[in-house]
């Protein structure tokens, strides 16, 4: 059996070492990337199948040099999953431009940058993109004007992507997790909007970095082979409900 490489942004930590460590189990290698490099190789330190790359997919040049990097250690990229995020709360009149530049840069320009760069590797193995996206990028919240904004447009770009790279064999698709506790969501989550969260969401809890993962993984195996340019909502059904559910509530 061909050994499959997946190629995981934001990986030290959270979602993405979830994930990392997820698709070891299941036997692919993976290129283990972020920009965090203590982090990163505290975090691949004991690992044989995940290889930490330490490079920031929002600058061009560093994500050319990364997918050199990649394909010289193994040879080819069967997934790509753009996970790489950061987050700030805000509201619109106090958001500056620079911070608005620096969730676009990752959160949007760096999914933008590593797919790109990616195309030829994948066009060769007919891979898979997954893009993380958001429940900020499906609903509209406060204090997301940047955050919410650049995860809607990664939604948008996985559509452009499926429509375009479809004719290679290239499926692209994206997650949109709901709440889960990792050092992003902990550093805006205030009390506040955790009791927010837990009142609008049916299944009351937040998620786990492995219950996204899980999704990931399906949406970049073989049984997802017919599935493209669709978004997923990994959310305990908060994108899917409207206003009442707390009154509802027995
Ligand atoms: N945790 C949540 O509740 C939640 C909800 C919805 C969506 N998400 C999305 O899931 C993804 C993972 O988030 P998480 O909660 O695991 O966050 P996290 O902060 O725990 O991990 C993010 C990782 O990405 C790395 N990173 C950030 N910018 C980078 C860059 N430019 N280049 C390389 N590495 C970079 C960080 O160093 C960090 O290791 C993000 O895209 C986030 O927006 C998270």
């Amino acid at each position: 059996m061909t050994q499959k490489i997946a190629l995981v942004t934001g990986a030290a930590r959270g979602i993405g070492l979830a994930t990392s460590k997820l698709f070891i189990e299941q036997g692919w290698k993976v290129a283990m990337i972020d920009r965090d490099g203590d982090e990163l190789t505290q975090a691949t330190s004991a690992m044989t199948d995940g290889k930490a790359f330490i490079f920031d997919v929002s600058v061009p040049q560093q994500v050319d040099q990364m997918i050199d990097d990649v394909l010289s250690e193994f040879g080819r990229i069967d997934a790509v999953i753009n996970n790489a995020g950061v987050a700030d709360f805000l509201p619109v009149e106090e958001t500056s431009f620079a911070t608005w530049r620096r969730i676009m840069e990752t959160n949007l320009d760096g999914v933008f940058l590593v797919s790109q760069a990616a195309i030829p590797a994948l066009k060769e193995t007919k891979g898979a993109i997954v893009n993380i996206g958001s429940i900020s990028g499906l609903r509209a919240s406060t204090l997301r004007v940047a955050y919410g904004t650049s995860k809607a447009a990664v939604i948008h770009m996985t559509k452009q992507q499926a429509a375009e790279l479809g004719e290679y064999g290239i499926r692209a698709n994206c997650v949109c997790p709901g709440p889960v506790k990792t050092k992003l969501a902990m550093a805006v989550h205030s009390t506040d909007i955790i009791s927010a969260y837990l009142d609008a969401m049916p299944l009351g809890r937040y998620g786990t970095e492995n219950e996204i993962a899980e999704v990931i993984l399906f949406l970049c195996s073989d049984k997802a082979s017919f599935v493209t340019g669709q978004t997923i909502a990994t959310d305990g059904g908060f994108e899917s409900t409207g206003v009442g559910l707390p009154a509802l509530r027995k």
